[in-house]
């Protein structure tokens, strides 16, 4: 798994004219490069449609080849709490900017954030406005505080259109190659509902099978293999988190599966292990609330993580 390049990140737009949709967005963010500055902001919106991409782009475009040194990404839900906040974005936003007037700070996940985290954010915010941006991006603005909300300009992102779905997917086809059937690229969107890096990755997976037709993709997405979930559950509940985690992303990543289709199988195969009835329970109740949570737009793979390291602590 280590040793494929992932085409998330190879075909990962580098400018803002190459991001596909979003053009609410993008003009917006264009008029500001042009005049040299941005404000504070969220980008609000569901998984696989722009959000870090953009950023990166926003940054290349303001900074040129001094992007790296003057814009940094930090994951909220990695590093949950307030110690991430009072230690490396403060460290970050206090040391000076390099050739530029400011910096940027690219917060993903800003809503996996403690509110007190967040309180301490918005003091950051404040005390460095002067040579500091920061960009926030969250699933949902509501679960961010309101004194951060009225400091930012919020951009609602919008989950892509076929058409948008489209146009990125041939642009990989082409480069890679690809002998893909028109009829794949609506199964694209019908299977992903517009999320750009499932697209990918389902694509990426299916490439190997040679020609890429709409029904070889439903094969490749149709249903996580029950003997894979079941080896990542005995796995787990073995103690051996790291290597059930390896397993999920092998399934989310290698396989393209989606978490709906990852977090059913496990609920089937939950009824097949070796477990007392009272767990069972247990963990069903558990199943339910981060299906809800990935229905909801929640990171499959870090709501999965979570799922998993519940079956761990039993
Ligand atoms: N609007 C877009 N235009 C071009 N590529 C996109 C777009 N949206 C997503 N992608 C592609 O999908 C992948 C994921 O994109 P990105 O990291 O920007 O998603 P995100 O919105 O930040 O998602 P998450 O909320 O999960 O962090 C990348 O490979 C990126 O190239
Ligand atoms: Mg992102």
């Amino acid at each position: 798994m280590v040793d494929i390049e992932l085409w998330t990140e190879k075909y990962r737009p580098q400018k803002l004219s190459e991001v596909v949709g979003q053009k609410h967005v993008i003009e917006r963010l264009m008029a500001w490069v042009k005049k040299g500055s941005i404000p504070n902001m969220m980008f609000a919106g569901p998984a696989g449609v722009g959000k870090t991409t953009i950023a990166l782009a926003l940054a290349k475009e303001l900074f040129g080849n001094q992007w790296k040194e003057n814009f940094q990404e930090t994951n909220a839900s990695d590093e949950r709490g307030i110690n991430v906040v009072r230690g490396k974005i403060k460290d970050f936003a206090r040391t000076m900017p390099l050739g530029h007037d400011f910096k940027i700070v690219f917060l993903d996940e800003s809503d996996a954030l403690t509110p007190e985290a967040q309180q301490a954010l918005r003091r950051t915010m404040e005390k460095y406005a002067g040579v500091c941006r920061f960009i926030l991006s969250c699933n949902y603005s509501s679960h961010i505080i309101e004194p951060i909300q009225s400091r930012c300009a919020v951009f609602r992102f919008k989950r892509l259109s076929e058409n948008d779905v489209k146009d990125y997917m041939q642009r990989i086809a082409n480069a890679e190659g690809l002998h893909i059937d028109d009829s794949a690229y609506k199964a694209l969107y019908e299977i992903t509902g517009g999320d750009l890096r499932t697209a990918t990755n389902i694509l990426q997976a299916t490439s190997a099978l040679g020609k890429i037709t709409a029904e070889r993709l439903y094969e490749t997405v149709a249903q996580a293999r029950p003997e894979d979930i079941r080896k990542m559950l005995d796995t787990v509940l073995s103690g051996d988190f790291k290597n059930a985690r390896q397993m999920l992303f092998d399934m989310l990543i290698n396989q393209g599966l989606s978490g709906e289709d990852v977090i059913k199988g496990i609920y089937r195969q939950v009824f097949e292990i070796d477990i007392s009835e009272e767990l069972r329970r247990d963990l069903i109740e558990k199943i339910a609330e981060y299906e809800f949570r990935i229905d909801q737009g929640g990171s499959p793979e870090i709501q999965l993580e979570a799922l998993l390291s519940h079956f761990i602590r039993k």
